[in-house]
C-alpha cells in the first residue's frame, strides 16, 4: 500500500468540506452514472438494505435512498461521516474500513463502491473484494467504479486542502480478474469517457454478482458494453 489507512483517513479529514462543496451535486451532470445507479437499484429491489462503501459526504448514499433502497454509508474518515450526517440526517452513516466491515456474513443485498478502490494497490483488490463478497447475501449485487489506466498519480494538495493523496488507475482486466478470484460471477463492464468537469480519465463501472449457491464450476455469463 502506498498510503496507510491512517494517512488516507487524515487526508480525507482535511478534504471533507472541499470534497462536499465540489462533488455534492455531481450526479446531476452525470447521466450515465444515474442510469447505472438506477439499474443497480432496480435489480436489488425497493426497500433492500445496501452499503455505500467509501461514501464520502453521502451524496451517492442519498441518491440510493431516493431510488427506494435502504442504504448505510460507510467511510474511513470521521470528518466525511460527520459531513454526511449533517447533510443527510435521515440516512445512516458509520465510520468503518471496507477491509473489515462491521456486518455479518450475507447482511446486505447490495454494495456500492464508487471510487473507493482508488487508493489501493493491485494486490489489495482481492482482499477488499472478498470482504464485499462476504457481507453480500447470496444473489447480491456489487457495483463499483474506478479510473481506467496503468498510472499512479500523487497529488500534494487534493482540492487545494493540503491533503496529500496517491491515486491508482487500474486496467479493467486486473479488476475483473480480482473480482473473479474473490468469488464474483456474471461481471458486466461499462466504460465511458470523462465528462468535461471530470479528471480526464476513462471511467469503468462493473456490476458483479455473488452467486446464489457456492457450487463451483458454473460457467460465467459475461457482458461487455463499451460506451
Ligand atoms: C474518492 S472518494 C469517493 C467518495 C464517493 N464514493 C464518491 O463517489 O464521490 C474515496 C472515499 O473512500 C474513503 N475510503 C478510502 N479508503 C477506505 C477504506 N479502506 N474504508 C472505507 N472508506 C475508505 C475515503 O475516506 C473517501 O471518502
Amino acid at each position: 500500500m502506498s498510503q496507510s489507512f491512517s494517512e488516507i483517513r487524515s487526508a480525507y479529514n482535511l478534504a471533507a468540506d472541499a470534497y462536499a462543496n465540489t462533488f455534492l451535486d455531481e450526479l446531476l451532470s452525470k447521466p450515465r452514472d444515474l442510469e447505472l445507479l438506477q439499474q443497480f437499484a432496480s435489480v436489488i429491489g425497493i426497500g433492500q438494505r445496501v452499503l455505500d462503501l467509501g461514501c464520502g459526504p453521502g451524496h451517492t448514499t442519498a441518491h440510493l435512498a431516493s431510488l427506494g433502497l435502504r442504504p448505510v454509508g460507510v467511510d474511513l474518515s470521521p470528518s466525511m461521516v460527520a459531513k454526511a450526517n449533517s447533510l443527510f440526517p435521515d440516512i445512516e452513516f458509520t465510520e468503518g474500513n471496507f477491509f473489515q466491515l462491521d456486518e455479518s456474513d450475507g447482511a446486505v443485498a447490495g454494495v456500492l463502491a464508487f471510487y473507493c478502490i482508488v487508493h489501493l494497490q493491485k494486490e489489495e483488490l482481492i482482499p477488499a473484494f472478498r470482504e464485499m463478497f462476504r457481507v453480500l447475501q447470496p444473489g447480491g449485487l456489487l457495483l463499483l467504479s474506478f479510473h481506467v489506466g496503468n498510472d499512479s498519480i500523487h497529488v500534494d494538495s487534493f482540492l487545494d486542502t493540503g491533503a496529500p493523496l496517491d491515486f491508482t488507475f487500474f486496467p479493467v482486466a486486473d479488476v475483473r480478474s480480482a473480482l473473479t478470484a474473490a468469488g464474483f460471477t456474471h461481471l458486466e463492464t461499462h466504460e465511458r469517457p470523462p465528462y468535461d468537469t471530470e479528471h480526464p480519465s476513462t471511467r469503468c463501472y462493473l456490476f458483479a454478482h455473488k452467486p446464489q449457491s457456492q457450487v463451483r464450476g458454473t460457467a460465467d455469463r459475461e457482458f461487455r458494453v463499451e460506451q
